[in-house]
């Protein structure tokens, strides 16, 4: 399983980088406009160089179909590990998948994102995406349970020996986390701010203290053995 940090902060991104944990980033409008971006093509330039290999998906902006196609295009020049995000429909509900398919056929990885439904991530992998995005945060605030699409759309995956792989986004807990590897998630995206509670624990802190305690303790022991030793 990857973990990808969603965010558009370089440091944030590059702290949990350099720890060995991220597999990639993801980012998105609403992410860039929080993060204060404002040259997207420079930070997504920035970032890439960091990650080396390790894709970056930017999603593109606008509604109009042929726009994205264009968007997509520009995007993927700026650097060889954007992956482009395309939503599977726009606002209107007019399905994005052709889109989609095009860029594919030009070789132009994509992330179809905005996925909430079992449907939807089956026509995305279909149309060739090679990341489906399940919103599970979104699917929750909607009364849907997350897990149980996210192991039905890896099932299918699966099932069919399909290349597609899921990433979960729209974590909102680090309990999410956990519901998301369990379900069977290719990959999680993780805002930022959950790594630091990921990685601490009060009863790890407390066990640390003991054993530095206890080694203090030695230490003084052995220095006093020595001592005498050598007034022997
Ligand atoms: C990631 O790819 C998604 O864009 C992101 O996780 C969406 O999160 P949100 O539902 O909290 O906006």
């Amino acid at each position: 399983m990857e973990i990808f940090v969603d965010s558009a902060n370089y440091k944030e991104i590059e702290t949990w980088f350099r720890q060995g944990v991220v597999d990639g980033v993801t980012t998105n409008p609403s992410v860039m406009l929080k993060d204060g971006v404002l040259d997207i093509e420079a930070q997504v330039r920035r970032i890439c160089a960091l990650l080396v290999d390790k894709p970056l998906s930017v999603e593109v902006t606008t509604n109009d179909r042929e726009v994205m196609l264009e968007q997509a295009r520009v995007f993927a020049r700026w650097a060889p590990n954007v992956v482009v995000k395309i939503p599977v429909i726009n606002q209107s509900g007019e399905s994005c998948l052709g889109v989609i398919h095009i860029l594919r056929q030009e070789g132009i990885r994509i992330n179809c994102t905005a996925i909430l439904s079992f449907n939807q991530a089956i026509l995305a992998a279909k149309a060739g995406a090679n990341y489906v995005s399940i919103f599970a945060g979104r699917v929750a605030d909607e009364g849907g349970d997350a897990p149980a699409l996210i192991r039905s759309v890896r099932s299918w995956l699966d099932l069919w020996q399909h290349p597609s792989k899921i990433i979960v986004g729209s974590i909102r807990s680090t309990i999410d986390v956990q519901s998301a590897a369990m379900a069977g998630g290719h990959v999680i995206t993780i805002p930022p701010q959950f790594f630091p509670k990921m990685v601490d624990h009060k009863y790890s802190r407390d066990t640390v203290r003991g054993f530095v305690a206890d080694a203090e303790k030695a230490m003084e022991a052995i220095e006093k053995e020595m001592a005498l030793r050598s007034h022997r």
